[in-house]
């Protein structure tokens, strides 16, 4: 059995722990934070408060610290890691970047997103060419044990996920935000309006995961010529609210890639 160290245990790493716990089982994951109540808080079995430590006992190690963090705890490891597989869910830290700090080769970056947290999570991610088949698929797993994975084989593309996938969840929280603000305006009540906000998204998504329709036949479904909707959509092409959706789209992406750049 393959044992994974997860370093940081934090909002990414405690969301890692709690879904690998029922894949991999506790036994297989060791958990290491500088701070105790990080730890307690997952009640993980087997939690240290050194990272080399923690890395030594592990065949792979998921690196979850914030990107600032990353150059003390490098310093930190002394266990060499050669050998192990490397995961790094730090945001605009290259491969060659964690590759070189660690000197691993068998590296692997990923992105994951906010679902991570309720089990419905998104990660794009990419291996290293010196990864073994046996480490692809254990990332694989690993990423498979949060949510859906999506494996590229450009870096390049994981700052297009950053714009679509990790910045996501927030354009529905921006629409569901939208939908809240319009029905005060419109004259209901500030608890009717959130409500009414937060059933129409949730709703939205309960119908899409019905496997039913795909979105755009849903709109279509419920777009009568010459009706409401057709009314809202013809606002918002003349308003060019996809125009708007892209260059926010295109915003994200360079400003994940700018990060990446240092
Ligand atoms: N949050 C997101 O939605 C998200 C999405 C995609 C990617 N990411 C990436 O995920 C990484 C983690 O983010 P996060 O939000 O989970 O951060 P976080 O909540 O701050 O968690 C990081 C944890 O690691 C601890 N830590 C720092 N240095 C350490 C060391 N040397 N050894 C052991 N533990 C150490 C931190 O302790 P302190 O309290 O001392 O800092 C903290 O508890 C970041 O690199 C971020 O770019 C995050």
């Amino acid at each position: 059995m393959d044992r994974i160290a997860i370093i940081g245990a934090g909002n990414v790493g405690g969301a890692l722990y709690r879904s690998l716990k029922g894949v991999v089982g506790e036994d297989a994951l060791l958990v290491c934070d500088t701070h105790e109540a990080q730890l307690a808080k997952l009640g993980a079995r087997h939690a240290f408060r050194e990272a080399d430590a923690a890395a030594r006992e592990a065949e792979a190690v998921i690196v979850a610290v914030k990107p600032q963090q990353f150059t003390v705890l490098a310093g930190s490891l002394k266990t060499p890691l050669g050998g192990k597989l490397v995961i790094s869910v730090m945001a605009g830290v290259t491969l060659a970047n964690v590759a070189r700090a660690l000197g691993a080769a068998a590296t692997v970056r990923c992105m994951p997103n906010l679902g991570a947290q309720v089990g419905r999570g998104a990660t794009a991610w990419i291996a290293a060419p010196d990864c073994s088949p046996a480490q692809v698929g254990l990332a694989r797993s690993i990423f498979r044990a949060t949510g859906i994975e999506i494996e590229v084989h450009d870096e390049a593309l994981l700052d297009a996920f950053t714009a679509l996938g990790g910045t996501g969840p927030a354009y529905f929280f921006y629409l569901t935000e939208l939908l809240a603000e319009n029905a005060q305006a419109m004259g209901f009540s500030a608890e009717q309006s959130r409500v009414l906000a937060h059933e129409v998204l949730s709703a939205s998504a309960r119908l899409l995961e019905s496997g039913e329709r795909s979105a755009a036949d849903w709109r279509r479904a419920v777009t009568t010529p010459g009706g409401t909707t057709a009314a809202a959509m013809q606002a918002f092409d003349e308003h060019r609210f996809a125009v708007a959706f892209r260059a926010g789209l295109e915003a994200a992406r360079r400003r994940s890639a700018d990060l990446s750049r240092g």
